[in-house]
């Protein structure tokens, strides 16, 4: 195991997407940011220079960050943000993951610009459980806004209404071809393939917003990892893949030369509302041959994808994930339960006078908010671990988070008469090596919506998932507790559950929150506050001596 050390130096730089030129915040002013690689064990260091008028902070997304939630980087829950002009080092060591992550901004809506690619390779000399690709691509998909994205949520939270959508989804940064502007061509992404060759594919959706759907016309993918864990290989057509989840998949490129120079690669959105999203199949190129000028590029005939509404075919793809559980590669899952938590997931609405002054343009003349049985974050003003740390609770948090929604309604049927949300910093106190049981049940509170929770700290078991409302007594007797995936990202159905267990082995403060951004500015989040165990290595070292300050 070695370190391995980065810089970045968060600056403006100009770039210009669907002919539109505009400075927006970047690492090292790189759109999208520099990939960082390293080797299951190394100790990752990466020193930030934030030199943009705004605070920031960086998320190593999926990192376990055993006893090193220092790092972790969500602002206000493991630290304060980095003022402009100051500096943090990010240090950890990367500990019994591999395959792709990703790194992003926490802070706001910064990560629409601040994201990059985490590459875990396995130690030295040990090799991948499948076939070892001919060449390895990271892929991310994002969201591109004309407009500054933290315009866009800091007129939401104002008017109390959705924000506006972003204008196109990329591919590593680039929108692609649909877009009819001079620079056509140079703004599509396309991936040059050889017949016979095998690719693996590192795909992360970065999107602020948005589920997608996933396609190469005429090739069938085969998934071999996620969120940085091995997985049974299965083959697909269509991936679904939610923002904060990675997805580790091979393409084999044809035997021999194939019937067109090049395929077209899709992503569009899955999601049950419409106009919610930008409405527009995002379109890069897999080459064979190079493709001359953008009107070529156009005329690639994208992939059969399902519907944007298609909950199906979402539900039978995510069933068909299960952990490698071998000998070399143990699914270690809880067999039993400390403790078990049931929470509500969904939108709601707060009351028009609330805080900000403005126009409401919410449902019904209210806010929108969202929320976890009920109650909606409050994002506090200083560190809660550093809070946790001291031991100082009193106007910072309350460790009174409900176990179960304070009042059982049928979740998926009609809604309750009042959706009206309850606003807190409220965490639940964990002991050291509790297990864990969270049945994560979506709403229909202003519409049934699929939710991708991301919990920090862990990787979790997906034990169960259905629609309708979770029955304790027969759906528990279900549960796959074999071989099911471990993520650290999962989407609650649209109308329905899903169960995660976990141990909660690692000290600290971890926020579990929606990967919509607009729902975790809406306040669907919470945190579990995990106390030391008794030995020396079971505890939170103390902060670093470059930590910011609030
Ligand atoms: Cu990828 Cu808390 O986020």
């Amino acid at each position: 195991a070695r370190t391995r050390r980065y810089t970045f130096n968060v600056t403006m730089a100009t770039v210009t997407r669907l002919c539109v030129t505009k400075s927006i915040p970047t690492v090292n002013g790189l759109f999208p940011g520099p990939k960082v690689v390293v080797r299951e064990g190394d100790r990752l260091v990466v020193q930030v220079h934030n030199n943009i008028n705004s605070n920031v902070t960086f998320h190593w997304h999926g990192i376990r960050q055993l006893r090193s939630g220092w790092a972790d980087g969500p602002s206000y829950i493991t630290q304060c943000p980095i003022r402009p002009g100051q500096s943090y080092a990010y240090d950890f060591r990367v500990v019994g993951q591999r395959g792709t992550l990703w790194w992003h901004a926490h802070f706001s809506w910064l990560r629409a610009t601040l994201y990059g690619p985490l590459v875990i390779l396995p130690p030295r000399g040990v090799p991948y459980p499948f076939p070892k690709p001919d060449r390895e691509v990271p892929l991310m998909l994002g969201e591109w806004f004309n407009a500054d994205p933290e315009a866009v949520i800091k007129q939401a939270l104002r008017t109390g209404g959705g924000p506006n959508v972003s204008d196109a989804y990329t591919f590593n940064g680039l929108p692609g071809p649909t877009y009819n502007c001079s620079a056509a061509a140079g703004d599509t992404f396309r991936l040059r393939v050889r017949p016979g060759r095998t690719y693996m594919l590192r795909l992360v959706n970065a999107a602020l917003n948005d589920e997608l759907f996933f396609a190469v016309a005429n090739h069938t993918l085969t998934v071999v990892g996620a969120d940085a864990s091995y997985v049974k290989p299965f083959a697909a057509t269509t991936l679904v893949i939610s923002p904060g989840q990675t997805m580790d998949v091979l393409l084999a490129a044809a035997a021999a030369s194939p019937p067109a120079p090049a395929y077209a690669i899709a992503v569009a959105p899955y999601t049950n509302t419409v106009g919610t999203f930008d409405n527009t199949t995002a379109v890069a190129a897999l080459e064979y041959a190079p493709l001359q000028g953008a009107a070529a590029l156009r005329a690639l005939p994208p992939p059969a994808l399902p519907l944007y509404n298609d909950t199906g075919a979402v539900a039978n793809f995510s069933a068909k994930f299960r952990s490698l559980a071998s000998a070399r590669y143990p699914a270690r899952v809880p067999r039993s339960v400390d403790r078990k938590f049931f929470f509500a997931v969904g939108l709601g609405a707060d009351p028009c006078r609330s805080r900000v002054n403005g126009t409401c343009q919410g449902p019904n003349g209210t806010r929108f908010a969202a929320s976890m049985n009920n109650v909606s974050f409050t994002m506090p003003r200083t560190s809660l671990l550093q809070a946790h740390y001291q031991r100082r609770y009193g106007g910072v948090l309350t460790a009174n988070f409900p176990a179960a929604p304070p009042v059982p309604f049928n979740y998926t049927g009609a809604p309750p008469n009042n959706t009206f949300v309850m606003h807190g910093t409220r965490v639940v106190p964990l002991r050291f090596n509790t297990s864990v049981e969270v049945v994560l049940q979506d709403t229909s509170i202003l519409g049934a919506e699929s939710h991708p929770l991301h919990l920090h700290g862990y990787d979790f078991f997906v034990v169960g998932q259905g629609f309708g409302n979770y029955d304790a007594a027969n759906d528990t007797a279900r549960y796959n507790l074999v071989d099911p995936v471990q993520r650290n990202t999962v989407s609650v159905p649209t109308a329905g559950w899903v169960a995660i267990r976990f141990v909660a082995d690692n000290p600290g403060v971890w926020i579990m929150h929606c990967h919509l951004d607009v729902h975790l500015s809406w306040g669907l989040a919470m945190a579990w506050l995990v106390n030391d165990g008794p030995l020396p290595n079971q505890k939170l070292p103390p902060p670093p001596s470059d930590i910011p300050k609030c």
